[in-house]
């Protein structure tokens, strides 16, 4: 039940799941908006939550992904053509770039500021800048790259969430189910199922 058995999520991988899924869509929002406020003030406090919840995340997806090497991947029902396995698999890989990149392109915008605003995380402590030049063109470059790879990563949520909303509205063969409950909890499941 805590570990992914042959062809269910256990509890540790659908707890991860869903909370960085939270913590991302709530930083896209999040940032998103807090560029375009006209108050400074709430402006800045904003940024300082989002670095905060972004580095975070960071932590977590670390955890994830080590965590998902050390546990079987779940294989698909037969229902599931080869083309279609092969696409999931590779929005999965991509969306876990994303989950690296993202921050990690947040937290070099912040190393090269020249306004060298230092980040607190939580306001409990001191994060270190990444080892990086300081100037005007290489922030403007990170804050570049850091908004265009929010635009990706906002299509391609977008993109695996209706391909799960296919799966389980469409085709009803229970994917999203697993990603919700460990195989114990579900009708028909089983112990030996989920490797428990
Ligand atoms: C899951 C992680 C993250 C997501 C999804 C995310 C997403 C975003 C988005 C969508 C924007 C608005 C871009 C725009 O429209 O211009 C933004 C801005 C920003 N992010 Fe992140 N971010 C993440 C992590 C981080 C981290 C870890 C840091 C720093 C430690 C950071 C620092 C910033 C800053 C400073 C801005 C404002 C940039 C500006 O001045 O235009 N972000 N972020
Ligand atoms: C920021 C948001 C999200 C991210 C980054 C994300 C990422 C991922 C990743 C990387 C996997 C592969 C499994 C793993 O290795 O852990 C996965 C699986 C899955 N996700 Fe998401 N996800 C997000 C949001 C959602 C949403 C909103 C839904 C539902 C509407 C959803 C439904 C699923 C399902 C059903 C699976 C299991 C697919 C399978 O059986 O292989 N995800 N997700």
């Amino acid at each position: 039940m805590i570990r992914n058995g042959k062809d269910s999520y256990g509890l540790v991988a659908i707890a991860l799941h869903w909370a960085i899924a939270l913590l991302i869509i709530s930083q896209l929002v999040m940032g998103t908006v807090m560029v375009r406020l006209a108050n400074q003030r709430l402006a800045f406090d904003l940024i300082q939550w989002h670095k905060s919840f972004g580095l975070l995340t960071l932590a977590l997806v670390m955890i994830r992904l080590g965590w998902r090497l050390a546990n079987p991947l779940p294989s698909y029902p037969a229902t599931v053509s080869d083309v279609e396995t092969r696409l999931a698999r590779g929005m999965h890989r991509l969306l876990y770039a994303l989950m690296f990149v993202l921050p990690l392109s947040g937290w070099a915008l912040v190393s090269v500021s020249v306004l060298a605003i230092p980040t607190l995380a939580f306001y409990l402590f001191l994060v270190p800048h990444l080892p990086l030049g300081v100037s005007e063109g290489a922030e403007q470059f990170w804050i570049a790259v850091h908004r265009q790879l929010g635009y990706v990563m906002m299509a391609a949520v977008a993109i695996h969430a209706l391909a799960a909303l296919r799966h389980h509205f469409l085709l009803k063969n229970g994917l999203l189910v697993r990603m919700l409950l460990p195989s114990r909890f579900r009708e028909g499941g089983s112990r030996n199922s989920d490797g428990a």
